[in-house]
């Protein structure tokens, strides 16, 4: 149904039916003398047939051959328009003529469209081969990732045991000096700024210790549009002080995941687009269950309306202490990933159709 409505376009008048008619019209007004000229206007068809064969494949080809048989036969053995002229040429000539504009026809047709066949293979094969190339960049960006964040994790691991010891030593000289001095003493006020210095170290340790020593998976169904809302629901008083709320759609899926761990990852995330997002504007979060490759996850996207990041520093901002915050440490993202990596999931960086950045948190399902 739809070749044939492509036989009848613009198109294919103008190559095959067009062509067509004009040389049988030249057929029937050129004196039966001029033999040479009805030879070379009969072997004139052969173009509309395969240009028919190019345009068209096959069936293109044999309606162009086929037209032209049937035009061609009135004017060959004068049937019909017996006032015209007709093609002085003998009678087997002109039937082997008819016969080869098809055979002609069929022959220019099948190799078109084995040609035809043969290229829409290798598209199909050059397709699958860049999707599997994809898929490789990717596994071995999460690769590097992971390793990085092993090796440091070690690292961090062994420098904060080295720390936390002679931290708790001077915390607890520093308890007894201030036992010592008057609270009204200036003396005591540079006290309190080095208890209270040593808290936040202490605090800071913590959490690299956290980082570098994950707890125990704790493996549960986790709904994650319920988590999601709840995650949001959380921070949402910390977005209210910048007017900032959350477009929220999220699609029911479970997965199997440590509900803490997800939640600090999720929080991460959300925080940076709160940090992002210029006042009042809105951070838009979803879940849905997506295929990539040849897994199903389950996705969480969070898009934010802030100055987005640039390609060139879409894989730096997972790396540990890579901040542009004068009081970040730069490891939300960090933390982020290795949840991600420890639950067989990755994260990706683009940028939201508003022009912030885009986190989508993929999950397998
Ligand atoms: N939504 C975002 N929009 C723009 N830049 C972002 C976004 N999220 C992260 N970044 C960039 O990535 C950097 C690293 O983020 P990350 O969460 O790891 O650390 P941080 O937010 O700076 O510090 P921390 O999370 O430890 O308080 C940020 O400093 C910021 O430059
Ligand atoms: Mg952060």
């Amino acid at each position: 149904m739809r070749k044939g409505k492509e036989l009848l376009s613009l198109k294919a008048w103008g190559l095959l039916w067009l062509p067509i008619l004009a040389i049988t019209m030249a057929h029937f007004t050129t004196d039966a003398e001029m033999v040479w000229v009805h030879d070379i206007l009969r072997r004139l068809y052969y173009i509309p047939i395969v240009l028919g064969a190019f345009g068209w494949g096959l069936h293109g080809a044999l309606a162009a051959s086929i037209a032209s048989s049937l035009v061609y036969l009135p004017h060959a053995f004068q049937m019909f328009f017996h006032h015209f002229h007709h093609d002085p040429g003998g009678s087997t000539e002109k039937i082997l003529e008819i016969l080869l504009f098809n055979i002609i026809a069929l022959i220019a047709g099948v190799l078109v469209e084995r040609e035809r066949r043969e290229r829409r293979r290798q598209e199909e094969i050059a397709r699958k081969l860049s999707e599997t190339l994809d898929e490789m960049k990717l596994l071995e960006e999460q690769l590097i990732r992971a390793g990085r964040l092993q090796a440091l994790g070690e690292l961090t691991a062994g420098l904060a045991h080295e720390i936390k010891n002679p931290l708790a030593s001077i915390k607890g000289a520093a308890e007894i000096v201030a036992d010592g001095i008057p609270a009204d003493s200036p003396r005591r006020r540079m006290v309190d700024i080095q208890r209270a210095e040593i808290d936040r170290l202490t605090a800071l340790l913590e959490r690299f210790l956290a980082f570098a020593r994950p707890k125990d998976f704790v493996v549960s169904q986790v709904d994650i549009a319920t988590l999601m809302s709840d995650t949001v629901a959380f921070i949402a008083p910390q977005a209210a002080k910048k007017k900032v709320r959350f477009d929220t759609r999220f699609e029911p899926l479970t997965v199997p995941a440590d509900r803490e761990k997800l939640t600090q990852l999720l929080l991460n995330i959300l925080l940076n687009a709160v940090d992002a997002s210029p006042e009042g504007a809105a951070v838009t979060v979803t879940t849905e269950r997506r295929r990539k490759g040849k897994a199903d996850y389950a996705c969480i996207t969070i898009a934010d309306r802030g100055a987005g990041i640039a390609a060139e520093l879409r894989d730096k901002v997972f790396n540990p202490f890579y901040t542009t915050k004068p009081d970040g440490t730069g490891l939300g993202l960090s933390i982020a990933a290795r949840i991600a990596d420890q639950h067989k999931g990755f994260i990706e960086v683009g940028s939201a159709p508003e022009g912030g950045a885009l986190f989508t948190v993929y999950l397998p399902v």
